[in-house]
């Protein structure tokens, strides 16, 4: 007999669903636990209940600057009030599970704040917070992974099971999370007479809906412009693209981010259309079947099989452990089967990293290696094994006022070689590379708050952006040519002059109509490499004067790992040197223009 406390709340935090999908795996080992268990989005929790939980696991990632993710604000900011008692939470035992990415300077603040504020408010912490981290050398779950061995030997002792109950065993397959309803031509025509009807209804009752594109509903832009900022014989390829966003009710600043929804390669989608038993052309519905599970509400509902592979399944993505420890249940091959449970062991991580992780292999690639495996998987348990496709953010690098009605991103187009003969080809960025504008096919996008927002108009600019960091700053500048406005300093590094010098056009314009002023540093145009933090250093008085005399905003973006430490470095010695500070006064005075909101950062991997 299983007692009616045994419960547990899984709360995330997701920005791309990464934390989503650890809240919902946890939730499965929660339940062969025999726990009753409810997952929800943080914003989703009716917090009030907060203070009747007795066990509850977050799980949050750390998105930008160590900004929360979008759907836990609203807890965050309620959990943050002042006049909370510091025994709200005292009956709740909690577990802090945090997504992050070493490389950044703020890694997993969300996850170590959220921590620090539950004990603040009583509640007692199972272990300290897991810190998963993108740069593991065993991969972004290695961390969680052990960890949460440690939380559920903790949980045993707290929730002992009942004399003969035991733990369901992981050799039992679970039921799929979805029900598919293949539909017969039948079926089909008359779910499409039906809708036609539903929505003739709702055009004569419903008023346009006066929201702005979102998640749940993005806007279908056309692609306008598609040009090459790099030389041909340039080693990377960087593309200005722009959308045609007008009639949207899309609005932004500079500073915010551009979400986009990318879908799989033609050709990678046709590959594995071919393990499929089933037509690509075929329609089917998707129904719930665990509770805990949400329908996804990027697929059309019917769905053709070949609309679900190019648009839902990231088949390019690297497999985690859970894809195996559900993939092997179908294997017919004894061999097969022993290899891939050997990477859902501890044992096996190393080798399961070497296999996957290492040389980049996909979902696609691992499937096509198992062929007593792959071909007996049941269509609807691939929504368990391959996680859906997830948006990407890029930051806007136009301006609303000058380019109204577009959006402009720069990218990289991603593409590089590993031990594997094929070369590994980034989704998002080759997608966009090789639509054809002349397609009416059309990207889904919405708009987000980004990390950086603009300085006053009264204040001077120091921008420093190298490579596509420099996209936010063509959208600043942009906007403040626009207004007249002229103190805009921007701090430009990349390789060569020839090579990769971004959207030079640009710059050079507005240095000619005196609207901007430009430093360069080319890093490989000479001996030894000259990069901006050299540029800053060089006109160190001029930084000085601007920031302490004149109240310049100070602005970094680009590339995360080495870059904006070095930036930062640059910074506190020109406080130094200029500003007659010591080591000490000079970091307290950079953490100062922080607070301010006068030094900030966008930094991406
Ligand atoms: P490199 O590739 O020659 O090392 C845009 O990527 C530019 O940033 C390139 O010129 C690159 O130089 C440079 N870069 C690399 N590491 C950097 C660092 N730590 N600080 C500043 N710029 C850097």
């Amino acid at each position: 007999m299983i007692e009616d406390d045994r419960k547990l709340l899984i709360l995330y935090g997701s920005q791309t669903g990464t934390a989503k999908d650890h809240a919902e795996r946890t939730a499965r080992e929660a339940r062969r636990r025999h726990f009753m268990v409810k997952v929800m989005a943080m914003d989703e929790y009716r917090i009030a209940s907060l203070i009747n939980e007795k066990l509850v696991l977050f799980v949050c990632a750390t998105t930008g600057q160590g900004d929360e993710p979008d759907n836990m604000k609203t807890f965050w900011r309620f959990l943050l009030r002042k006049n909370l008692p510091s025994d709200s939470l005292s009956q709740m035992s909690c577990g802090v599970i945090g997504l992050g990415d070493s490389s950044y300077l703020k890694f997993n603040v969300v996850a170590k704040k959220l921590h620090k504020r539950l004990l603040q408010l009583g509640a007692s912490a199972i272990l300290s917070p897991a810190l998963g981290d993108d740069q593991h050398e065993l991969g972004p779950d290695a961390a969680i992974d052990i960890w949460l061995t440690f939380f559920w030997n903790k949980v045993q002792t707290m929730y002992p099971l009942p004399p003969g109950v035991e733990i369901i065993s992981k050799d039992i397959l679970s039921p799929p999370r979805f029900r598919v309803q293949f539909l017969t031509y039948e079926e089909e025509k008359d779910l499409a007479d039906e809708v036609i009807e539903e929505n003739r209804a709702s055009l004569e009752t419903i008023p346009e809906i006066e929201s702005p594109p979102s998640q749940a509903s993005p806007f279908k832009a056309r692609m306008i412009g598609n040009e090459k900022m790099t030389a041909k014989s340039h080693f990377q390829d960087v593309r200005l693209i722009s959308f045609d966003v007008q009639g949207s009710k899309i609005e932004y600043r500079p500073g915010d981010v551009v979400m986009i929804y990318p879908q799989n390669l033609k050709e990678t989608s046709t590959e594995f259309l071919k393990l499929l038993d089933v037509s690509p052309d075929q329609k089917f519905i998707l129904h719930q079947e665990d509770l805990d599970s949400t329908l996804p509400t990027e697929l059309p509902q019917p769905c053709s099989v070949q609309e679900c592979v190019e648009r839902y399944w990231d088949i390019q993505s690297i497999p985690r452990r859970s894809f195996f420890e559900l993939l092997w249940h179908f294997s017919q091959d004894d061999i097969e089967q022993e290899k891939l449970q050997e990477f859902t062991t501890a044992e096996g991580q190393e080798e399961l990293y070497s296999y996957c992780n290492r040389p980049h292999r996909t979902v696609l690639e691992v499937l096509q290696d198992f062929p007593h495996t792959t071909p007996y998987i049941p269509f609807e348990y691939y929504f368990d094994l391959i996680p859906p496709i997830k948006p990407r953010a890029f930051s806007i690098a136009s301006s609303p006022t000058v380019h109204l009605g577009e959006i402009h991103i720069l990218i990289a187009i991603v593409n590089f070689k590993t031990r594997l003969q094929k070369p590994r080809l980034g989704l998002c960025s080759n997608w966009l590379a090789n639509i054809n504008m002349e397609d009416i096919s059309k990207i889904p996008l919405w708009v987000r708050k980004g990390s950086i927002t603009m300085p006053p108009d009264d204040v001077p600019v120091v921008m420093v952006g190298p490579g596509t960091g420099c996209a936010p700053f063509r959208s600043f500048i942009f906007e403040r040519a626009s207004r007249n406005i002229v103190r805009n300093y921007l701090f430009f590094g990349c390789r060569n002059k020839c090579g990769d010098f971004l959207c030079s056009r640009d710059w050079l314009s507005l240095v000619n109509s005196g609207m901007l002023h430009l430093f360069t540093a080319y890093s490989r145009d000479q001996e030894h490499k000259v990069y901006v933090q050299h540029k800053i250093l060089e006109q160190a008085q001029l930084v000085w004067d601007l920031i302490e005399e004149q109240g310049a905003w100070v602005y970094v973006a680009g590339n995360a790992k080495q870059m904006p430490i070095d930036v930062r470095k640059a910074f506190l010695k020109i406080f130094q040197e200029c500003g007659g500070k010591t080591d000490q006064q000079a970091e307290k005075y950079l953490k100062n223009l922080e607070l301010k909101k006068r030094f900030q950062m966008e930094v991406w991997s």
